[in-house]
């Protein structure tokens, strides 16, 4: 017999514990264990053995292939791994590509106005105020000095709501009310806007939607007359319009002040445009908001916040800003 098992298994062992991959466990597998193998053709001369050391070969060469076969599957599992992990990441999907070139969006132009007011405002010593969309009747008409069957009610187009007494719950008709719950919550001197959503009866239109937003603003202070509430509304004109704009004050009537008037921007190219309201702030006001008109006066204006997105980016049907298409939303 010319075979040593012990040396052929010393060999072998080597080989497994140096294989780098399964393919070179399979060609240890055909060369030792294969067909071919030293170990299959000693197998076939047992036969010609003497006759009492066939049995012991015969055992010795089983365990010899069992142990070579065990390592060899042991050696495959621990290849597998390694293997399937590289192979895991070579095939990884990397999601992170597809938000390499993130798409971000940008605020609705009327919040972009809404903003830039504030800013402005802010900018010029005003602090920012709110107050709920559902409101009483009291705050959005009585406490302004507009009473039950005062006609200027019929003025509003009010939505109300079925809640309470009838006709006593509103969706605020404008943001005027602000005025009043800001008064009851803070001592003058005050000097607030509250930019905010409103809601009318109306059919929406070119220039008409039910729901729209406002600002307002509302200043009480010592000795505060009708040429600080001028001064106010040019400041403003041009800080939020810019160079070249400049405002005036028509007589006008509103309710809640006395004198009112309307105010306008003129643009550079001469035109001028109707932007909203103010006017001295009624002595019926102060007292509803629990202020001393012996001590103290102010002025108070309001004015639409969607005309000027509409003006500022050329846009002429006011229902384009709530389609919420974005293909119309994205140009701006
Ligand atoms: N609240 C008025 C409206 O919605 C606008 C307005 C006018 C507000 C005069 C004021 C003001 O504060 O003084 O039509």
């Amino acid at each position: 017999m010319t075979i040593d098992l012990k040396e052929l298994e010393e060999k072998v062992s080597n080989e497994i514990k140096t294989a780098k991959s399964s393919s070179d466990l399979d060609e240890i597998r055909k060369t030792y264990l294969g067909k071919a193998s030293e170990l299959v053709a000693a197998k076939k001369q047992i036969g010609s053995l003497p006759a009492e050391e066939r049995k012991s070969f015969g055992q010795t060469l089983n365990e010899v292939k069992n142990r070579i076969s065990a390592a060899t599957d042991a050696k495959q599992s621990e290849l597998s791994l390694g293997e399937r992990a590289i192979q895991l990441e070579s095939e990884r999907m990397d999601l992170t590509e597809s938000i390499s070139n993130p798409k971000v969006g940008h605020t609705h132009i009327v919040t972009q106005a809404w903003e830039e007011l504030e800013d402005v405002f802010v900018g010029m010593g005003f602090r920012v105020a709110e107050g709920p969309e559902v409101e009483t009747d009291w705050y959005n008409f009585d406490a302004l000095n507009i009473p039950p069957s005062h006609p200027a009610r019929d003025g509003f187009d009010t939505i109300y709501v079925n809640y309470g007494e009838k006709d006593s719950t509103v969706l605020r008709t404008h943001t005027s009310p602000v005025q009043i719950r800001t008064m009851q919550n803070q001592e003058p001197p005050i000097y607030i806007v509250a930019p905010g959503r409103v809601f009318r009866r109306d059919t929406a239109d070119a220039t008409h939607m039910p729901v729209f937003h406002q600002i307002e603003g509302l200043v009480i202070d010592k000795g505060i007359s009708m040429a600080d509430l001028a001064g106010t509304i040019e400041a403003f004109t041009t800080s939020y319009f810019g160079e070249g704009f400049s405002s005036r004050l028509r007589p006008n009537h509103f309710p809640f002040t006395e004198p009112s008037a309307e105010f306008d921007i003129q643009m550079p190219d001469g035109k001028w445009l109707e932007l909203g309201g103010c006017g001295m702030v009624h002595p019926n006001v102060l007292k509803a908001g629990g202020i001393d008109p012996q001590k103290w006066s102010g002025f108070a204006f309001g004015f639409g916040i969607d005309r000027l997105a509409l003006m500022k980016f050329g846009i002429s049907d006011l229902r384009e800003l709530f389609t919420n298409d974005m293909r119309f939303l994205s140009q701006f």
